[in-house]
């Protein structure tokens, strides 16, 4: 506990990512629950001075003693950087809140989105809290409240996530290709022709610009991507329903940042249109864009740099009448990571000061 303040002190490690800035960002703007705020990234960041709260704070190195007398470590470090240093985070003495895939399948390792299972924070016994991937949670809000009313059976995702969501790399790689692709009427005619002027892929397998690829993650048993199956044990895990049926096609579009999600979900109880947009637009992170005549439904470029769940085009299957098609689009550096994080932290935080 900062003993100035008697607030908890946070650590944001990874300050210096895609992630971390918008969590730098997300605690200049939200309420103001910590004492210290240490910023910490890899050595080759260390010495960088960064933002937070209106002042400037140096970013220091990953090291053990960086957690010395810290009470909530929020972690935006790639997959293996948090598998070995979240325990250590742990055993001196904070509680880790951590948005990498590292433990959310993890037993003892709560999956937590505060708008749909905020009792979870507290049954962490290895005093870890992670949250879902980005595309589970530009979903997971709003198909958690319609899963309140009708119960949810059956899930069919088909993902259309942007170039962010694979770091500063994923948005570098995406620019560059576009540049390259830019203005060419040429382009987009003949098999390969696009392949042939993009030059680095980055992380991606295919070209990106003018392009879409139907691989996000890595490779899953079956054919399935780690991306689908996290989609799958994410959502189970989180609505407390191990046996749900999902799946998810996992695709990345040319869109810098945020991701978008078409949904087929069955449901236990007949279903209503209206009645469905009503408990979307009355839940607490999602707001309903849903006009047809008017053309209103969610889209990246209009809701990239906000918080909420954007829900439309919100139907009653003409087949099933159990069943609601919609599409979702969210931010997946606020909501799909930094947000989601920020949030838990929040909880630790007034648990923390009573
Ligand atoms: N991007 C998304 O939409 C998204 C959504 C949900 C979850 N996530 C998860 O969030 C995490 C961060 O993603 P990102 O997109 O922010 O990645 P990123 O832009 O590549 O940033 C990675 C961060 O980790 C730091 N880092 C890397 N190696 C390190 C090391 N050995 N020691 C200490 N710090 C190290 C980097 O520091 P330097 O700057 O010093 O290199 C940087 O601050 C990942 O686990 C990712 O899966 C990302």
């Amino acid at each position: 506990m900062d003993s100035a303040s008697g607030l908890p002190t946070l650590a944001v490690i990874g300050a210096t990512g895609a992630v971390g800035a918008v969590m730098l960002d997300l605690l200049s703007t939200r309420r103001d629950m910590y004492g210290e705020i240490r910023l910490v990234g890899s050595d080759r960041s260390a010495g960088r001075i960064l933002r937070v709260r209106g002042r400037s704070v140096e970013a220091v190195p990953l090291t053990r003693e960086v957690f010395d007398g810290v009470d909530i470590a929020a972690f935006a470090v790639p997959t293996p950087v948090a598998a070995e240093w979240a325990p250590v985070a742990a055993a001196r003495g904070a509680v880790v809140v951590d948005g990498s895939p590292a433990f959310r399948s993890g037993p003892g390792v709560p999956l937590v989105v505060p708008e749909v299972n905020p009792e979870r924070v507290r049954e962490r016994p290895r005093g870890i809290v992670a949250g879902p991937g980005c595309t589970t949670l530009s979903m997971i809000v709003a198909l958690g409240a319609l899963h309140r009313r009708y119960g949810l059976r059956e899930l069919v995702a088909a993902s259309y996530q942007a170039a962010s969501s694979a770091g500063r790399s994923g948005t570098d790689t995406l620019y560059a290709q576009l540049e390259k692709v830019g203005g060419d009427r040429a382009l987009g005619n003949r098999a390969g022709d696009i392949r042939g002027v993009v030059g680095e892929l980055g992380p991606f397998p295919a070209p990106l610009a003018m392009n879409v690829v139907p691989w996000t993650g890595t490779p899953a048993p079956g054919g399935w991507t780690s991306d689908e199956i996290a989609v799958r044990n994410e959502t189970r895990k989180v609505l407390g329903l191990p046996n749900l049926k999902v799946s998810a096609t996992c695709v990345r579009v040319p869109v810098v940042t945020a991701h978008s999600v078409a949904v087929h979900a069955v449901f236990e109880e007949r279903t209503n249109q209206r009645e469905a947009q009503e408990i979307l637009a009355r839940s607490p992170g999602v707001v309903l864009c849903d006009n047809p005549e008017t053309h209103e439904f969610p889209t990246p470029s209009d809701v990239v740099g906000t918080d909420p769940t954007w829900a439309g085009r919100v139907r009653r299957s003409l087949d099933d009448p159990r069943a609601l098609d919609l599409f979702l689009c969210g931010d997946n550096l606020r909501k799909g990571a930094a947000l989601n994080t920020a949030q838990i932290a929040e909880l630790v935080a007034a648990e923390q000061t009573g």
